[in-house]
């Protein structure tokens, strides 16, 4: 009876102390802590930590450290990770209508994008894979596109036979098809190297992304194209989300507005700054593009939207260029 009783307090703290533990949440991505998406997962792991103080801990793994592209989403659905932000280009499994923004040339600046983002369409997005337990808790921004490689890019003749990284998204392989290129995708971890090495000739990316994994080290030119938009969505697993007691679920949501309005922040004011970078650097050679050259790449390109129209929606993409404007 003596042991029973002991047995049972013992049971009994331990059950206080298991319950006095924070609720761990693993938010995971594959960029360095300086761009926007690593500025904003360090503010929501703050702002979540200090409006759900001693509830929950937050733990933020850059860099790929805990999953690259191609584990993440699978480790989101088995409850290895809770958050991850992976590039609109990466959703092609589970939703088709998100590739809208790996369109050439669809909008004209990250303004338009943010404008995009915000309408019914767009809001609408953030719910669009929810059937396959992906909940979009919002958008985030990176940047526009820049094209680099070893040689000059100024026409789109010029891509013609190179070997291009891309993301894992069927629209950027038919973009750089479009201008007689070979697309080849590769995770972001890889990149460096595949520059590096000469696997790949060029690839495509924003100005933050490039300075902090130095890829204007392994490019000889970087161009100034803005061609397309690299941009986030920040998600979560549906169950996971929905399981939350609503205190918790209430204080992330609102980390996770704030983290996102602060990440969103640096990459509209430090994008000039990133590119100041690569320039103070002096690896790569930054090149302007004219209008006429801009043009050329934007004609050559323009066929992969009707490729792509029936899968994403003439009303979107309509949508998304009244956004320009
Ligand atoms: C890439 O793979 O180039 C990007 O999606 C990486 C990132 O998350 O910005």
């Amino acid at each position: 009876m003596k042991l029973k009783i002991i047995l049972a307090s013992a049971l009994l703290a331990l059950g206080a102390v298991a319950h006095a533990q924070p609720m761990v949440i693993k938010y995971s991505h594959v960029v360095a802590d300086v761009t926007p998406k690593g500025q904003a997962a360090l503010k929501f792991k703050e702002l979540a930590e200090k409006k759900l103080a001693g509830k929950v801990e937050v733990q933020v793994f850059p860099n790929s450290q805990l999953f690259g592209d191609g584990k993440e989403m699978e480790a989101l659905l088995l409850g290895d990770v809770q958050i991850i932000a992976p590039s609109l280009a990466k959703f092609g499994k589970y939703t088709k209508q998100l590739q809208i923004f790996d369109l050439p040339f669809l909008f004209d600046n990250i303004e338009a994008v943010d404008r995009f983002q915000a309408t019914p369409a767009g809001q609408s997005l953030l719910a669009s894979m929810e059937k396959k337990g992906i909940t979009g808790l919002g958008y985030l921004h990176n940047g526009m596109k820049q094209l680099s490689a070893n040689k000059q890019l100024n026409v789109p003749g010029d891509a013609a036979g190179l070997k291009f990284r891309i993301q894992s998204s069927d629209v950027l392989e038919a973009q750089f098809k479009a201008v007689g290129a070979n697309p080849q995708k590769l995770a972001f971890a890889e990149v460096y190297q595949a520059l590096q090495t000469g696997v790949v000739d060029g690839a495509e990316n924003p100005w933050s992304n490039i300075y902090s994994k130095k890829f204007h080290e392994v490019q000889k030119y970087v161009m100034e194209s803005d061609h397309g938009v690299l941009d986030y969505m920040v998600i979560t697993n549906t169950g996971w989300w929905n399981g939350l007691p609503a205190d918790i679920r209430a204080g992330l949501k609102s980390a996770m507005v704030e983290s996102i309005a602060f990440g969103n922040k640096v990459a509209f004011d430090e994008a000039a700054g990133f590119r100041a970078k690569v320039i103070a650097d002096k690896k790569a050679e930054i090149l302007p593009m004219t209008k006429a050259n801009l043009a050329a790449w934007r004609a050559a390109m323009k066929p992969v939207w009707a490729k792509f129209e029936g899968d994403i929606g003439k009303d979107l993409i309509d949508a998304a260029q009244a956004a320009n404007q």
